[in-house]
């Protein structure tokens, strides 16, 4: 349910791809935030381009909307190469990743969204693949089958994933690099809008993309969806540049708060502060609160909860913090029998 939230760090039918490509930086340079990540992968790439070989495989994990596809198809521009893009629920057998690795050049990029739902049968595919560039076809079937092993160009996989921990540990191994996207910081969120709203041909006061940018949840594709809405808002209702009280107003309009929280999040902590006073609570149960499936409640909603110090998770279940009472306007000894919201 939570997918069609203007606020859902996940990619929605409405975030047009074309548009979303058109905003994406293509270079390093280019791309805003992800400091360290932006700094070991210059080196490496500047090594492998030296050394002429392909680069190293790379996982790429956290919460969604930050830029791991932004960032495969910058590594691949920067190598020079052609990236191929699939996702794991996508590969459904084994013939279907081997059809896939046969037709990738020299150096390419293949990038696997979703890593983390191949198959144990297409995973096996991928590690002679990952480690020996090479491809073991079984011919035939029982005692009369033969294996044949073909050889493979060097190519470089990027897996990405919301966990490392949800991949195999023999698949984990078999990468070279492996990081970890972070939210992105309010002032790197206003350089993103302001170059989005730049190619979007959108006048947007400094003020007012720093409103935008403090609702964007810590994640770009929330920041350039959130512009959009902004926008036609500004069309309307305004004189059509983006100012500090239209950005203010038009959040006001999509029932988002400062800090990008929408009724869902608010209900959360409310049904943790009244129903479980203040929690721990499993999250089976704190996900059956809100209707929703307990992954997406625990890779989606709650990083950026915890990100604002909001929401704790603790060895006995999920608590909030003392900040929930200040944000929700509570006093921090509400229980079951004194109600205030
Ligand atoms: N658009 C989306 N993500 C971006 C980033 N990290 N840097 C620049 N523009 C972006």
């Amino acid at each position: 349910m939570g997918e069609d939230r203007i606020v859902s760090a996940q990619r929605q039918a409405e975030d047009d791809p074309q548009l979303e490509i058109g905003l994406r930086p293509r270079s390093l340079d280019e791309y805003i935030g992800q400091e360290k990540i932006k700094e070991k992968l210059t080196i490496y790439i500047k090594a492998a381009l030296d050394r002429r070989e392909a680069l190293d495989h790379v996982l790429l994990y956290g919460p969604p909307g930050l830029g791991k596809t932004t960032l495969a198809h910058i590594i691949a521009w920067e190598m020079g190469v052609s990236i191929r893009i699939t996702a794991g629920p996508a590969i459904e057998r084994p013939g279907d990743l081997a059809a896939i690795l046969t037709n990738l050049g020299p150096g390419d990029v293949l990038f696997i969204d979703e890593i983390h739902r191949l198959s144990r049968s297409v995973e096996e595919i991928l590690y002679p693949a990952m480690e020996d560039h090479a491809l073991d076809i079984i011919i035939g079937k029982g005692p009369g089958a033969r294996s044949l092993r073909l050889d493979l160009p060097p190519f470089t996989l990027i897996g990405a994933t919301v966990r490392a921990g949800l991949l195999t540990s023999p698949l984990r191994d078999r990468f070279g690099v492996v990081d970890r996207l972070e939210f992105y910081a309010p002032g790197e969120l206003e350089q993103i809008i302001i170059r989005s709203a730049g190619i979007l041909n959108i006048k947007a006061d400094p003020e007012g993309a720093a409103i935008i940018a403090r609702a964007s949840r810590g994640t770009p594709r929330v920041a350039n969806r959130l512009l959009k809405r902004v926008r036609d808002y500004a069309q309307v209702k305004a004189d059509n540049v983006i100012t500090a009280t239209v950005a203010e107003e038009a959040l006001q309009m999509l029932q988002l708060d400062q800090l990008g929280l929408d009724e869902i999040d608010r209900r959360l902590l409310i049904a943790l502060v009244e129903k479980f006073e203040g929690g721990p609570v499993g999250l089976d149960t704190l996900a059956a609160c809100i209707s929703e499936e307990p992954e997406t409640l625990e890779d989606v909603y709650e990083p950026y909860l915890m990100q604002l110090g909001l929401l704790k998770r603790t060895a006995r279940g999920r608590m909030v913090t003392g900040e929930v009472y200040t944000y929700l306007n509570l006093k921090p000894d509400v229980t079951n029998q004194q109600k205030l919201w």
